[in-house]
């Protein structure tokens, strides 16, 4: 997701800079180049080689290092496609506040000032709520620095409150929807909906599927990277809430009826990837049912068709529905287009290698409403959500 990008990763002196080493190898992972600057105090706390090491890219240290070639803090500045300073401290914050460049750091994100500039404050609960710092925040947001807000909880000094660095992949999610995708979305209202539907037999037991949501959750993160305003309903996973989406959990096909079609006509896209049972217990025993009668008789009805409605109350959205098969896959996702007023449906096959339930690949065929047919190789669910969503704002 961040291939081809440069990344410049200031990190300041405080206790939370042990947890930039991953910071960095999970902006390596997703493809970036890490350039790191380390400011002195930084260096009591975490060795330079470990970010060489870790990025294979020479760390900066001092403005005047007689090694370096070119004018480094501005040759930085003009590469970087984002900045990223993770933890930094109050005294940073003031420093950059200010436009103080005394130190390689503070130089670079002085000459800077046509870059994105994330910065990740951590520090004790007293200075993060001492007026100066909130005022130095605030100063830089309105120069439009995107301040991350630190998370709460037990410090690193036995104070407890607002101060921790967040979760190191939200910092990074962060990166991602800031600098990783362009904004073809911008504005759009995005609907998705995940995983899968729970139809109650009695308290303790009840039907759903295999749905682990990694799909609906993979688009929902992209969209809002793209700059979709983002809607996820979504049935019961495991997955992490996708950062800056409004995320509403249901439990049954019914809930997700109530909770889908009472936004439908606000919303620009529908994207219907969740796994929705077909059918539900027609009475739901209020008691667990016990065994003493033999075999046991569930009867079955049908639960609302979802997507079939929005397509018969069709208006301005796009709507992209999901369908997977074990047999003749391309004609009755056909069917289901047609059937059910679709834009585009993404089909896939569960005998294929890669597709389906739980992994983190798929195998999948866009078909268009006018009849075009892509068959998309395998590919990550983020990979293949940005391909999806590509084709929406293409049609959009
Ligand atoms: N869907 C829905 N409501 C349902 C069933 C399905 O909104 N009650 C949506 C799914 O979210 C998916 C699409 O319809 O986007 C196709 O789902 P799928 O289960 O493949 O097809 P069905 O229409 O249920 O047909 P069948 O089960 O007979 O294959």
């Amino acid at each position: 997701m961040l291939k081809g990008k440069n990344i410049v990763l200031g990190v300041t002196g405080g206790i939370a800079a042990y947890k930039a080493c991953d910071i960095v190898s999970r902006l390596i992972k997703l493809g970036a180049d890490v350039h790191v600057i380390m400011t002195k105090a930084a260096m009591e706390f975490v060795a330079p080689l470990t970010f060489k090491t870790l990025t294979g890219n020479r760390v900066h240290t001092s403005l005047f290092d007689e090694n370096e070639e070119g004018v480094p803090h501005i040759d930085l500045a003009r590469k970087a496609d984002a900045i990223l300073v993770a933890p930094a401290t109050a005294n940073f914050t003031a420093k950059a506040a200010c436009g103080i460049a005394d130190d390689m750091l503070s130089a670079t994100i002085l000459a800077a000032s046509d870059k994105k500039i994330i910065i990740s404050p951590a520090m004790n609960t007293h200075m993060y709520e001492n007026k100066a710092v909130q005022e130095n925040l605030e100063k830089l947001k309105k120069r439009g620095f995107v301040i991350i807000k630190p998370a709460s909880g037990r410090l690193a000094c036995g104070d407890e409150g607002l101060g921790k660095l967040p979760e190191t992949g939200e910092i990074v999610e962060r990166v991602v929807s800031e600098i990783a995708f362009e904004k073809t979305l911008l504005g759009k209202r995005i609907m998705i909906t995940a995983g899968p539907t729970e139809e109650a037999i009695d308290p303790v037991r009840y039907i759903t599927n295999h749905s682990t949501g990694k799909m609906g959750y993979a688009l929902a993160r992209i969209a809002k990277a793209k700059g979709a305003c983002v809607t996820l309903i979504t049935g019961k996973t495991s997955l992490p809430k996708p950062l800056g989406v409004d995320v509403v959990e249901i439990v049954s096909a019914r809930d997700m009826y109530r909770e889908v079609t009472e936004r439908y006509f606000d919303t620009d896209i529908v994207i219907k990837a969740a796994a929705v049972a077909d059918f539900k217990p027609k009475s739901v025993n209020e008691q667990k049912t016990k065994k003493e009668n033999g075999a046991l008789n569930i009867e079955l009805e049908r639960t609302d068709d979802i997507l079939a409605y929005l397509g018969k109350k069709k208006e301005h959205q796009i709507l992209v529905g999901f369908c997977m098969e074990t047999e003749n896959l391309l004609e009755n996702a056909k069917k289901k287009l047609e059937g059910k007023n679709l834009d585009i449906i993404c089909a896939n096959s569960l005998n294929v290698e890669g597709a389906g339930f739980g992994v983190d690949t798929n195998v999948i065929t866009l078909i268009e409403k006018d009849g075009k047919v892509t068959e998309l190789p395998m590919d990550t669910k983020e990979r293949l959500a940005e391909v999806i969503l590509d084709k929406v704002a293409e049609i959009n």
